[in-house]
């Protein structure tokens, strides 16, 4: 039974053939009957513009009938783990799972990083426990430590701009914001990009490097792919040459240890690390991405959004296509 929980669940041959077949469905706009009779329930447990609405409407495209939840919303609110249930959740994410997958052929699951607890987090517990719970396929619409969907329709947008990606510099950059942020985004952007062999650049401040397992997986990924992968704390140096830009905001690891000094550190970045058309202005006509929402004026400027050199929506654009490829494999379907 597939899940796509990580962007490894897609084997290079798989992600391969996702990726023609996201650009095939961006290229005709077709909708096709394949997966009449099939049926995907979509649980938000966080809130979501372009994961609900794109995953939405590629079931629909296929022929597929999705249904969307979201606890405590209109639905009942969800429990977990072992203690008795003397709170204000009324079912467990047990008999929820459990039941959704009785009436679907998969079940969509977005469930954010705690940034409480470290070891939860980091071993990806709230998605492993909805896999365990689920008779169905499990399809990651961002976890705690990965967003595979947001990495397939990245990996589509540059492909689609750059033609072969492969030794193109893409530096993945770390941005300013009020609130502490996960990692899932940002590791599956760097993962996304070794495996296109890019040469990467992690550019971020003392104290906000992402996890040295991600960083490994990272380059081990970029060495077998062609690409390389490495760090920076300079963004000017960082930028000069790049081919894209990915700006992305995320709390640093002090976060689950103490979070007002996280917070004091990151704050203390507010205006030195926002991307400015100045910072593009040193990359080799750099290609702005982001996966969005984005803050104008705190990530970015709004100027640096609407130059021609933006395919931020064309990211977000890809999201739908690369949905449709997803479900196309979960379910046995494509060609
Ligand atoms: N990029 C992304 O996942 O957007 P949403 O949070 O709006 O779904």
């Amino acid at each position: 039974m597939p899940n796509l929980t990580s962007w490894s669940d897609l084997p290079d041959d798989v992600w391969q053939h996702c990726l023609g077949r996201a650009r095939h469905f961006r290229d005709t706009r077709e909708w096709t009957s394949g997966a009449k009779g099939k049926s995907i329930a979509l649980l938000f447990l966080n809130p979501s513009l372009r994961t609900r609405a794109s995953m939405e409407l590629a079931a629909h495209h296929l022929g597929a009938a999705p249904v969307v939840i979201t606890p405590g919303q209109g639905t009942w609110g969800l429990a977990w783990g072992e203690d008795a249930m003397t709170g204000d959740a009324a079912e467990h994410v047990h008999e929820a799972i459990g039941v959704l997958a009785r009436y679907a052929d998969a079940i969509g699951v977005r469930t954010f990083a705690s940034l409480t607890d470290y070891d939860a987090d980091q071993s990806d517990a709230a998605l492993g426990a909805i896999v365990e719970a689920s008779g169905v396929p499990v399809v990651n619409l961002e976890s705690a430590k990965w967003h595979p969907c947001q990495e397939l329709a990245d990996a589509a947008a540059i492909t689609e701009t750059l033609g072969d990606p492969r030794g193109k510099k893409l530096v993945l950059s770390w941005a300013p914001h009020p609130k502490a942020l996960p990692q899932a985004v940002p590791n599956s952007a760097l993962l996304m990009a070794a495996r296109l062999g890019m040469e990467v650049v992690v550019a971020r401040p003392e104290g906000f490097s992402l996890g040295t397992d991600v960083m490994d997986l990272a380059k081990k990924t970029a060495s077998l792919s062609g690409g390389s992968v490495t760090e920076s704390a300079d963004q000017d140096i960082a930028f000069a040459g790049a081919d894209i830009v990915y700006a992305k905001a995320w709390s640093g690891a002090l976060v689950y240890d103490n979070p007002e000094e996280e917070e004091s550190r990151r704050l203390a970045r507010m205006d030195d690390w926002r991307i400015t058309n100045r910072l593009m202005m040193q990359t080799d006509r750099g290609h702005f991405m982001h996966c969005l929402p984005v803050r104008r004026g705190v990530v970015v400027d709004a100027e640096v959004l609407e130059s021609e050199d933006a395919i931020h929506l064309l990211q977000a654009e890809y999201r739908l296509h690369a949905q449709k490829a997803i479900l196309e494999w979960v379910w046995g379907m494509g060609s």
